[in-house]
């Protein structure tokens, strides 16, 4: 059994992160300071022996003793990173201090959740993690990718000065039930909308493609990569590499609800990607892994969690 803090933990991937290693027998200490997190994500744990919840902002120090640290805490969607995006810059990068300072002083071992934010609007199709980005470092988006590039720096930093046991950890577009209703992410967006019979809003002409990992692919892997051998660092990426238009995502969610809901167009918002696909060679390589979960089935879970959050009441 490993003592293992979790940042970020009353989100939608930490919670099933906490899920995960709490059914694994490890005891979590969850850390959230429910910017984005709701304690609707952890209640189901929280009379769990081996899982405590403790309210911190990491952008302050925190003080406990634990063997692993998987930094999640940051919000990741734009909506929400844009709200105060100088508060997600320090989430991102004094979050990081703190908590790689954290390991350093107890010896433990320190995953970083970082994110296929990092390589910008990229140039290159797909994206391997060789490929170093096209970051605008003054855009709108700039608070959450460059928090992010900074994190990854301070990683490699730490293991390089201080020889930490480092693992960072590209995340790709992933999805799955616990999404937050209302963070304008594409996926819960469409659902809800549908769900609701609104319109159901693309950006641009549909036609640019994502990639969506289902969240127990995603959460094997982040507990996969943590338990790879000291001197495997990353950065190594983790997705789902099928494509999909946002057309057709949309398309599907209409068909699986049944909703009558119309498509309707608006301009992209600034620099968002045309194009985002992980290259996975390496998780396949390194880990063994591949996601296994196709999109129809993870969006039937994804409909069936928002079905009977509704049926719960109208707060969303
Ligand atoms: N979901 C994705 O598709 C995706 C993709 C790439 C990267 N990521 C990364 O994974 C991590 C988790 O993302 P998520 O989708 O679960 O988002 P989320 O917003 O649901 O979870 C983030 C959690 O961090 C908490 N938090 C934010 N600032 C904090 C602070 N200063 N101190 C303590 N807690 C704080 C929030 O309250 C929330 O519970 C983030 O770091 C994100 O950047 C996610």
């Amino acid at each position: 059994m490993k003592r293992i803090l979790v940042t970020g933990g009353a989100g939608f991937l930490g919670s099933h992160l906490c899920d995960q290693l709490v059914a694994r027998g490890h005891e979590v200490l969850c850390v959230d300071n429910f910017f984005t997190g709701r304690k609707e994500n952890i209640t189901h744990l929280n009379s769990h022996p081996l899982f405590e919840f403790m309210r911190h902002d990491i952008t302050f120090p925190l003080y406990v003793e634990v063997d692993e640290i998987y930094n999640l805490a940051c919000p990741a969607s734009p909506i929400h990173y844009q709200f105060d995006p100088v508060q997600t810059t320090k989430t991102s990068v004094h979050g990081a201090i703190n908590m790689l300072g954290l390991a350093k002083r107890v010896k433990a071992k320190i995953l970083q959740a970082s994110t296929s934010e990092v390589y910008g609007d990229p140039e290159v199709h797909p994206q391997p993690e060789s490929y170093w980005g096209r970051v605008n470092p003054t855009g709108v988006r700039s608070c959450y990718d460059e928090g992010k590039r900074c994190a990854e720096t301070l990683f490699f930093d730490y293991w390089r000065q201080h020889q930490l046991r480092i693992k960072v950890m590209r995340i790709f577009n992933t999805y799955g039930p616990r999404m937050h209703p209302n963070d304008g992410r594409v996926v819960s967006n469409f659902i809800v909308q549908a769900l609701r019979g609104d319109d159901i809003t693309i950006y641009g002409d549909g036609l640019q493609t994502r990639s969506f990992c289902y969240v127990d692919d995603l959460i094997s892997a982040m507990i996969q990569i943590m338990d790879t051998p000291d001197n495997f660092t990353g950065p190594i990426n983790i997705g789902n590499p099928t494509e999909f238009t946002i057309m057709a995502l949309a398309k599907s969610v209409l068909e699986l609800t049944g909703s009558k809901s119309r498509l309707i167009f608006k301009p992209l918002p600034s620099d968002d990607p045309r194009q985002r696909q992980p290259d996975i060679a390496l998780a396949k390589k390194m880990l063994g892994w591949t996601p296994s979960v196709p999109l129809r089935e993870g969006l039937e879970r994804t409909i069936a969690y928002f079905e009977q959050r509704f049926a719960r009441g109208p707060r969303l």
